[in-house]
């Protein structure tokens, strides 16, 4: 086979959609859009890749995960000039090169394959990718001479009303002879609409030149959208997160309504789990078997082990594992491990801390920058003071501890193994193992006082 390298551009501003950011850096579930492509070209086995970076260069190249060779387009002038700008990329390089656009992030490998296979198996100098589309509008038309071969690329803003009627448009994917391009592109001109040196114009170049033009429709056209706005981002996101949901169905998950869940792209859950509606899965997360997620819950950039149960409750880059229970109502933090069989119940609070296995904090608790060991029992309203006001500092409490309701640990506090603390107690000292530690006022009873002061408040 050829030897095969890729160029993604991803210089453009674009304007259209109105946003500070560069357009390809915008997430789609999860990933920047133009990851979707780079991992789609190197899934098709081509690791030589190029990427044109220009507008919010440094932006781009760091949401850009991967081996590739970035090239600076300093001014955008167009998407043939941001080829142009790869002369030292291409230089001596024979076979074949690839080009895409980074705002097409549905791209498959296997239609990069079958396009390429196309284009070497049919020696042509240059093919594009095309799809036909109901609705053409803002895409360039592919113009076919009488006999039907395609004899080049008119653009929407430079097409006259006939050619706006044709639906069959350029994908912006394109497999070139690397020195044909290299040729070609040194012919390119921007007397156009948009002042611009289109790359589109280079399959006609190629052509005159009586060489041979290709061009290969794509089987399923939603694989060449193009994002230029908010709206088609949205719609491209929907389209990723109802494969992905479908997948995870083909796999073994349930998922009561899959339109009422967003889940990454990168997001694996194992066989059994039951996915309630109004869940929202982000980032790397991985969920394992027999779990059961939501309702309304949100978990990032976590790991779950089996047969955990998350309901309205938050869990941001922590861990949780096997059979432990997590809310109604809890938030979990980052940097936290949760262990086996522990029970994080409503309105609990943990963050940068280790919770051991079967320990319970059922209600109304704030655990943070502490190590918990294992079957504590938490008594409503315990509070880990971890912040002084100037740092923070750390809890340690020792396996089966049991801590009364209302308490204040205020860190740097340690409490051994097997201690009792008392309900209500401020605890500043250590408790050492085994012992019974209150830390509160004594109560004090005043008889009769209601009446001596006349405060009486039963009803008359
Ligand atoms: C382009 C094609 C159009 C095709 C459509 C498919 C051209 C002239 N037109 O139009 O035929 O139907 O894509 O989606 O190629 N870019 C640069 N540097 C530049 C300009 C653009 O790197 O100077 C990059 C952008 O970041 C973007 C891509 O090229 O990823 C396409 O640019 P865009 O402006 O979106 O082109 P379209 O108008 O969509
Ligand atoms: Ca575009």
């Amino acid at each position: 086979m050829k030897k095969c390298s890729a160029i993604i551009l991803a210089a453009g501003e674009g304007k259209r959609m109105k946003s500070k950011h560069s357009k390809v850096s915008h997430k789609i579930c999860g990933k920047p859009m133009v990851q979707y492509v780079v991992n789609s070209v190197k899934g098709a086995m081509i690791d030589d890749v190029a990427v044109v970076v220009g507008h919010r260069a440094e932006e781009v190249k760091g949401c850009i995960k991967g081996d590739v060779t970035f090239v600076l387009q300093e001014k955008q002038a167009g998407t043939g000039h941001a080829v142009m700008c790869c002369e030292q990329f291409l230089e001596g390089k024979k076979g074949t090169t690839l080009v895409l656009y980074g705002d097409t992030p549905l791209i498959s490998k296997d239609t990069i394959k079958d396009l390429v296979a196309f284009h070497n198996e049919n020696n042509f100098s240059s093919t594009v990718l095309t799809a036909n589309f109901k609705d053409p509008a803002g895409y360039g038309r592919i113009v076919r001479d009488t006999s039907g071969n395609i004899q080049r690329i008119i653009e929407d803003k430079d097409a006259t009303e006939k050619e706006r009627e044709i639906k069959e448009i350029n994908s912006g994917i394109y497999c070139f002879d690397t020195e044909e391009l290299i040729d070609a592109l040194k012919q390119l001109h921007n007397d156009n609409s948009q002042g611009e040196y289109y790359l589109t114009d280079t399959l006609g170049i190629i052509k005159r030149k009586g060489l041979k033009v290709g061009a290969f429709l794509v089987k399923d056209s939603d694989e060449v959208v193009g994002i230029n706005s908010r709206i088609q981002l949205a719609d491209v996101a929907g389209m990723i997160r109802a494969a992905t949901v479908r997948k995870l169905m083909a796999d073994g998950v349930t998922i009561i309504d899959p339109g009422a869940v967003y889940i990454d792209a990168d997001v694996s859950v194992g066989m059994d789990t039951i996915i309630y509606p109004g869940t929202v899965i982000e980032g790397h997360t991985k969920i394992g078997e027999d779990c059961i997620i939501g309702p309304g819950a949100r978990i990032v950039d976590s790991i779950i082990r089996d047969g955990v149960e998350i309901n309205h409750s938050v869990v941001l880059q922590s861990e949780v594992k096997s059979n432990t229970h997590v809310g109604p109502f809890a938030y979990i933090r980052p940097e936290s491990v949760i262990g086996e069989n522990v029970k994080i119940g409503d309105f609990v609070e943990v963050k940068k801390s280790s919770v051991g296995s079967y320990t319970k904090v059922s209600h109304l608790t704030y655990i943070g920058d502490s190590e918990v060991g294992e079957n504590v029992n938490f008594g409503c309203g315990t509070i880990t003071v971890n912040y002084d006001g100037k740092k923070k500092n750390k809890t340690i409490i020792g396996d089966n501890a049991f801590i009364g309701c209302n308490t204040n640990l205020i860190a740097p506090v340690k409490v051994n193994d097997d201690s009792y603390i008392a309900a209500g107690s401020t605890i500043t000292d250590e408790v050492p193992e085994g012992s019974l530690a209150i830390a509160r006022e004594r109560q004090t009873v005043k008889e009769g006082w209601v009446k001596k002061k006349n405060l009486e408040r039963r009803k008359k």
